[in-house]
């Protein structure tokens, strides 16, 4: 199968990167190792880690979004940005050492609930106390769609995947809390998504 550079494209991402960066800035200010998970093209990757020259990026998605990633990652190269590690959240997580951020953008919906459980149980494993974890999606609160588009958006990604969805802030919280880490920031982003910063305060006895 070819590829085509639209292939590797999201207009999503070119949309959504500047406001998310407006976020990121004072939360990574002093962060060395971002683990990005679920790469996607890769797009973020090469825009975020130019903002950020003080710390590694290191880009991870499953093997079929690799090609893209190695794309974008060639054409803006960065001296602070890593080749894509092979991190499906499922799996034992590659990592040799802690990170002290975590980045995941458009990700959570896409995933099972399962695979979310799995990426808190890999988030409680190995961000270093004192981490940061900040995701960017849609999520409902108390029972509601945030705007009908969502509510559309929840079918059709059904209709795709009856395992995948949009999840509830409350239970994403609850996942979040079992592995010691806080809810800091939640903010309202452009296109009915949230931005949401935790804080990992204490080591989950899970994990222990
Ligand atoms: C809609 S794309 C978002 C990509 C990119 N972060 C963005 O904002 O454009 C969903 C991403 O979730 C990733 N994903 C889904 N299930 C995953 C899993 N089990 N482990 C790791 N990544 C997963 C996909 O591989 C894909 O990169």
């Amino acid at each position: 199968m070819s590829h085509t550079q639209q292939d590797y494209f999201s207009q999503a991402c070119e949309n959504n990167k500047a406001p998310i960066l407006e976020q990121l800035l004072p939360i990574f200010a002093n962060s060395r190792n971002v683990l990005e998970i679920g790469s996607g093209t890769g797009q973020h990757a090469v825009y975020f880690a130019k903002h950020f020259p003080h710390l590694s990026w290191q880009t991870s998605d499953r093997p079929v979004y690799h090609r893209g990633i190695h794309h974008w990652l060639t054409a803006q190269p960065s001296n602070n940005l890593r080749s894509p590690l092979l991190l499906d959240v499922t799996e034992p997580w590659p990592l040799t050492q802690k990170v002290d951020a975590i980045f995941t953008a458009n990700t959570l919906h896409i995933m099972s609930k399962a695979m979310v459980e799995a990426f808190f149980h890999g988030v409680g494993q190995h961000l270093t106390i004192q981490g940061n974890l900040c995701i960017y999606g849609p999520f409902n609160q108390q029972g509601h769609y945030s705007s009908d588009s969502n509510r559309q958006f929840d079918v059709h990604l059904k209709n795709n995947n009856p395992s995948s969805g949009i999840k509830a802030l409350e239970w994403i919280e609850r996942l979040a809390n079992q592995q010691g880490l806080k809810l800091k920031i939640k903010e309202n982003m452009p296109a009915n998504n949230l931005f949401l910063h935790f804080k990992k305060e204490n080591e989950s006895f899970k994990n222990q």
